[in-house]
């Protein structure tokens, strides 16, 4: 005969294992669910990086390196090899409908080592900046934002996209690319040990005046910075 406590262990078992399959298959709005594995948060470097993610608002006042600030725009909406036709495979970081490549990045250097605080477009066929004459950046990014978190960042970028290309694709293609470029900031920023946040809270045509560029639908702002800690 089996001893009390035994029964009790099976029973428990039994009746874990049962409420264990109901989980596992109970259905959700009639429809059967399949669990997925658990995620290991282990030291993936994507992984970290996702889970590492978070919108940074308090920066401190030292100035970022000028290699982080190549390495985020690279990452961003940089060339990975030479283009070979118009619609290549693998050319850029980003995928981008038909190989238009719509975005551009323009750089509000604050505080970056090595570089003139000022404004400046990505040029992602040369890896360089091109300078945009215009007031003082802080002048500027005041003009344009009223989050003042901005103030205390290295480098603001805007994600913007050239009208004249976009024209050629679906505009919410355009959109979706945006985002692309920005989740490869984010996640580049994070690798650096840096900090960013995305700001969707601008003004329009403040930005059009500071560029001098009408050709420009402005999408999101991001700030980037060392985290104050
Ligand atoms: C399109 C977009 C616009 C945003 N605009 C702002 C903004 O204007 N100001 C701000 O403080 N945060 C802004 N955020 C950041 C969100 O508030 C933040 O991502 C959200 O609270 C989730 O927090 P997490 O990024 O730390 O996961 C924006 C985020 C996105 C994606």
């Amino acid at each position: 005969m089996m001893h009390p406590r035994n029964k009790f262990l099976s029973y428990f078992w039994i009746i874990s294992l049962t409420l264990l399959l109901v989980i596992i298959s109970f259905p959700v709005n009639g429809k059967e669910l399949v669990g997925l594995p658990q995620i290991e948060l282990n030291d993936n470097d994507l992984i970290s990086a996702i889970v590492d993610r978070q919108a940074e608002r308090q920066f401190s006042t030292e100035p970022i390196a000028l290699k982080d600030l190549a390495l985020i725009l690279w990452a961003g909406n940089g060339i990975k090899s030479p283009q070979v036709d118009s619609v290549s495979h693998a050319t850029r970081t980003i995928p981008s409908a038909m190989g238009i490549y719509p975005i551009d990045v323009y750089v509000f250097a604050i505080q970056v080592e090595g570089l003139p605080s000022g404004i400046y477009l990505y040029m992602p066929d040369k890896h360089a900046l091109q300078e945009i004459p215009s007031i003082n950046v802080a002048e500027a990014l005041t003009k344009i934002t009223n989050q003042r978190a901005v103030q205390n960042a290295s480098v603001v970028f805007l994600i913007a996209f050239h009208q004249e290309k976009s024209s050629r694709m679906n505009e919410k293609f355009a959109y979706f690319e945006a985002g692309e470029v920005a989740q490869n900031i984010s996640l580049m920023t994070v690798e650096r040990e840096l900090g960013s946040y995305v700001i969707g809270m601008y003004y329009q045509e403040k930005i059009i005046e500071v560029l001098k560029e009408e050709n420009i639908e402005p999408i999101v702002l991001m700030a980037v910075g060392k985290p104050l800690l």
